[in-house]
């Protein structure tokens, strides 16, 4: 990260996570501000050496990236605290802020003098162990402070903003609709024999080996499950009874029904 400077603003669960993340992937902590209006949040992150405030407009001095991270109806009062603060020229500026389009964020920072450059940035709650789906959205320039931090904290998609609602479903509520399936999963390694702890160890190990497996160059859901599919066998039993009770169908009608609609 060369001598990239961040402030986060907003140390809730976001920007905490994105702060502390920062760290653990190497970034110096001095380099990073993080502000917060209650002082208690900034405790554990002062610990880790990081910069921190309760007042938005010290913390954003001197940054290359400002990351805002607060609810979508604290941003306008966010953006009009930082709007005389910010260097334009020299700052950028992505908001990890869910339902606020790139229109509505040029028209909150918009100067005499334009736009800094700005990006919209969806990251999910892996981001706290740096294995996050990020999706970046250039509103004005290339957002490349913010793909270059994001990908400190997993791994980062530039798409069109047009993607977002459906980027949002596959990999910010995707975590939910995968830890619903662990869930499906354990009750039913509870129904044959396992202690509900002893299914969640053996589900999370094979969730985990079956995503190794997908990371394999040329690798398809369909040609790792050929490979464990015998004709006759149990796993196309199985599979089949999965799908009989509506399986796929289910995945695909809740991630349609999980795409937010600006
Ligand atoms: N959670 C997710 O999975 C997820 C995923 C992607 C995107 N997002 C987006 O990320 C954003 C943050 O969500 P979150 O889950 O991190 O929320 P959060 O935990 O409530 O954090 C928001 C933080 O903003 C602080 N804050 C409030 N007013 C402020 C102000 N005027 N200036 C600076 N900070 C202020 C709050 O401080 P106090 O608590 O002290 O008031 C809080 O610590 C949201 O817009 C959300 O849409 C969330």
């Amino acid at each position: 990260m060369n001598d990239m400077k961040i402030a986060v603003i907003g140390a809730g669960a976001m920007g905490g996570a994105a702060a502390r993340g920062l760290v653990e992937a190497g970034m110096p902590a001095a380099a990073i501000s993080v502000a917060n209006p209650s002082a208690g949040k900034l405790v554990p992150l002062d610990a880790l050496g990081i910069n921190t405030f309760t007042d938005n407009r010290e913390a954003v001095k001197d940054a290359d990236l400002v990351i805002l991270a607060v609810k979508p109806w604290i941003l306008p009062d966010v953006v009009e605290e930082l709007r005389d603060t910010l260097d334009y020229d020299k700052q950028e500026v992505a908001a990890i802020v869910a339902g606020v389009s790139g229109e509505e964020l040029k028209g909150m920072f918009r100067k005499a003098d334009g736009y800094p450059d700005l990006s919209v940035v969806m990251p999910n709650t892996a981001m706290v162990l740096r294995e996050s789906m990020t999706f970046v959205v250039e509103v004005v320039g290339g957002a490349d402070r913010a793909v270059k931090a994001f990908s400190l904290l997993g791994k980062v998609m530039k798409i069109e903003e047009k993607l977002l609602p459906a980027a949002t479903a596959l990999a910010s509520c995707g975590i939910a609709y995968a830890m619903r399936y662990v869930r499906a999963a354990v009750e039913g390694g509870v129904e044959l024999g396992f202690r509900a702890s002893e299914a969640q160890a053996i589900v999370v190990e094979t969730l985990k080996g079956a995503a190794s497996l997908l990371a394999l160059p040329g690798v398809h859901p369909e040609s790792e499950i050929d490979k464990v599919t015998t004709p006759g066998g149990i796993t196309i039993k199985g599979l089949n009874a999965m799908e009989q009770a509506g399986f796929s169908a289910s995945v695909i009608a809740g991630l349609k029904a999980g795409r937010a609609v600006n």
